[in-house]
């Protein structure tokens, strides 16, 4: 298993740019099963998620060919016979658990599909009933049986469908299956981010009828069929955010070449608030800081709220801010795994329930950590960046679902960070 090793401290400075976001090419990748043309896409990120989705859509007759080296793949339903064209078993799926973003579209297509159920995860339960209430909504008829979602529709019907929490992969599915349901579907409390708008641009794109977009109402006009297309995937929110509080971690000055700033808002505003100097200019997104931060409270909301997914970073980030910070994770039950790793670091951090309090400015000192899922594994990595002497984080295969290329791009920035194989040599 590899690992990072860190000497600290470093002060990250310079350019970055941000790959593909992770979590709207999930949705964009599943979007090739409502097509029969090809479906180009631009800026996907190498990290090990994509491929996990790349191997279940091959599973389900989707060919992928890579084009260049600017993250451009080209996917194509080939192989429309498969006896198993319409099933994503448990080897793939457990895996990964956005794998279930292939159910909506194999509905919306084929009519009927057989998907694993994904089980529970590090970060919390994570059910699945909004997705299927709302395919239900659609006219599905769905089983569960022996661990796996069965379902059938000849032909999904628009309907009104009223979403109980804001879920960003609930959102995508049923959007995907009700682009090919006869007549109009109105979807209610839809998430909000960023890479769902992105997700219905490229449906658009393919010919599906969305309105509303960027908003809480989805307007689906059903069509009979969508084409190919071709659609470069937005910056990684999240990738980019986590450069930027590792720049005002360490007091440093970065610029997120392709940030986008509406979509960073809730964070840059944080960064801000705690002492940042953030500004937003054509060239990209530039965090710098060069006094004292000061601690600030977060909690965790679906957009425009503060995201879940940075919630690790910002913690790392309260280390070094002078006062006391809470942070309460709303979105997830099992979210504070990096606080015990980061007080073995000299973090004090005190976990109760649902909030961690944080007691600001300590000196962090290198230590071997170990990564116990994504965002947690760039907690340790910010925080071995911004600590004393040398930092082992054990695990890295969970950062390699979602950070491309982190050493390279931390050491460009100016940290002494070196990725560690320990994989025997074939
Ligand atoms: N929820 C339900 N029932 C459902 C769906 C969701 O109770 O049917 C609950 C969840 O348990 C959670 C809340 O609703 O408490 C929101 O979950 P959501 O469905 O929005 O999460 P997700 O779609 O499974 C995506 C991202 C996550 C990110 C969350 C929240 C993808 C592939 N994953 O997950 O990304 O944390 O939204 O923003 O888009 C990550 O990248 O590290 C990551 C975990």
């Amino acid at each position: 298993m590899d690992k990072f090793h860190i000497v600290g401290p470093s002060r990250l400075a310079g350019r970055v740019r941000a790959s593909g976001a992770k979590n709207a090419a999930l949705p964009a990748l599943a979007a090739s099963l409502l097509t029969d043309e090809p479906l180009t896409l631009h800026s996907v990120p190498r990290v090990r998620d994509l491929r996990t989705m790349a191997r279940l859509l091959d599973h389900l007759g989707v060919a992928n060919e890579e084009k260049g080296d600017a993250g451009t793949i080209v996917f194509h339903r080939t192989r429309p016979n498969n006896p198993d064209a319409d099933d994503a078993p448990y080897d793939l799926v457990k895996t990964m658990r956005a794998s279930v973003l292939v159910l909506g579209p194999l509905l919306g297509h084929f009519g009927h599909a057989r998907v694993s159920l994904p089980g529970g995860c590090a970060i919390g339960v994570r059910p699945i009933d909004q997705h299927l209430k709302g395919l239900e909504a659609l006219g599905a008829d769905i089983q569960l049986s022996h661990g796996y979602v069965e379902t059938v529709a000849r032909r999904l019907t628009g309907a009104r469908f009223r979403f109980d929490m804001a879920t960003v992969t609930g959102t995508e599915n049923v959007l995907m299956a009700a682009c090919l349901a006869k007549g109009t579907s109105v979807l209610e409390n839809c998430a909000l981010e960023p890479e769902v708008t992105d997700l219905a641009n490229l449906l658009n794109a393919m010919g599906a009828r969305i309105s509303g977009l960027g908003t809480a109402t989805l307007v689906v006009d059903g069509v009979d069929s969508l084409g190919g297309a071709e659609h470069t995937i937005i910056p990684d929110r999240i990738e980019g955010g986590t450069y930027l509080i590792g720049a005002a971690m360490t007091r440093g000055d970065v610029l997120l070449e392709n940030g986008i700033a509406a979509d960073l808002a809730p964070l840059l505003d944080k960064l801000a608030d705690a002492g940042a100097t953030v500004e937003v200019t054509a060239e990209g997104v530039r965090v710098r800081v060069d006094n004292e931060l000061v601690a600030k409270d977060v909690e965790t909301c679906p957009h425009p709220g503060f995201p879940t997914d940075l919630q690790a970073q910002y913690m790392a980030l309260m280390t070094q801010a002078r006062g006391v910070s809470s942070i309460r994770e709303t979105i997830f039950e099992n979210r504070f795994q990096h606080a015990p790793e980061l007080a073995r670091m000299g973090a004090d951090v005190r976990v109760d329930g649902a909030s961690a309090h944080i007691h600001g400015p300590t000196p962090l000192a290198g230590a071997a950590v170990m990564a116990t899922d994504l965002r947690a594994s760039a907690c340790l990595v910010l925080a071995g960046v911004a600590a004393e002497g040398e930092t082992v984080v054990d695990r890295i295969y969970h950062l390699e679902r979602g950070y491309e290329g982190m050493e390279l791009k931390l050491q460009k920035l100016g940290a002494r960070v070196a990725r560690w194989s320990t994989t025997p040599a074939a």
